[in-house]
């Protein structure tokens, strides 16, 4: 709204003006991002279970098994073409949530910067269950972590992955990892940090249920960022 009185001297007004004017249309989660999330999302659910079945037929920590009732595939074949059609998807998808995040500006903007007081507060509010944060359009400093942690315990995953499939070809790969075992450990690490992310995720999702709402329906239209100078005169 101070557009015009901000920019009339300058010569990039219109532009900025106009950059404005788009981002002001803009909604919290715009629907690429809603598509690629909930895409992300069927895609590591299907990992995780179809994982479980192909572990299962070879485990790596004695005694730790997954029940039938929670793998995906009624045997380690079966759980295998699972694997490989979302590990697909994901690489697909995933990748495009990467790309489009880093190209807008998104990941940027909504994940960074973390400071430790952020932290801190965030830990006192958690301690006295203040979850509902009013404001949607900003992420608190545990809930910036916990995503790039996700996102982290992906790539790492698709790394990781790439060494137990081919693991000829990768060979260099494997060796950094450890060796094959060593591959496999850290690829059932990742699995767990993404299952153990999943449940927090969930239920910090059903606990505030306007945060689902808005990943479904796109949420509120953001208002565009003030730039520097602009907040100094706004004072
Ligand atoms: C392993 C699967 C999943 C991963 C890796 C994942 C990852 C993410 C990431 C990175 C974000 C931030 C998106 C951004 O702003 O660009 C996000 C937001 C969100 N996710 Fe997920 N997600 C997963 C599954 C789910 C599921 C199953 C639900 C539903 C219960 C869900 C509900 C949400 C909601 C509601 C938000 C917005 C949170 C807010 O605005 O406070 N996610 N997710």
């Amino acid at each position: 709204m101070y557009d015009h009185v901000l920019y009339q001297n300058t010569r990039r007004a219109p532009a900025i003006m106009k950059m404005n004017a788009i981002r002001s249309r803009r909604r919290l989660h715009p629907w690429p991002v809603r598509i690629m999330h909930w895409t992300n999302a069927v895609a590591m659910v299907v990992l995780i279970g179809s994982g479980w079945g192909i572990y299962d037929d070879s485990v790596i920590i004695h005694g730790v098994y997954f029940p039938k009732a929670i793998r995906l595939g009624s045997w380690a074949a079966e759980s295998l073409l699972w694997h490989f059609a979302a590990m697909w998807l994901l690489v697909a998808n995933g990748g495009a949530y990467l790309v489009y995040g880093v190209a807008t500006g998104r990941l940027r903007e909504r994940l960074l910067p973390i400071r430790p007081s952020d932290i801190v507060q965030t830990v006192r509010d958690t301690l006295r269950l203040k979850l509902a944060h009013e404001d949607l359009t900003t992420y608190n400093a545990v809930q910036k972590i916990l995503y790039i942690v996700a996102i982290l315990a992906g790539i790492s995953q698709v790394v990781s992955g790439l060494a137990i499939w081919k693991p000829v070809q990768f060979s260099g790969l494997v060796a950094l990892l450890g060796g094959f075992q060593g591959a496999r450990l850290v690829h059932f690490a990742g699995m767990a940090v993404l299952a153990g992310f999943l449940a927090i995720h969930v239920v910090l999702a059903l606990l505030v249920p306007r945060t689902l709402w808005a990943m479904l329906t796109g949420g509120p239209v953001r208002q565009p960022a003030l730039p520097a100078v602009a907040r100094e005169a706004a004072r």
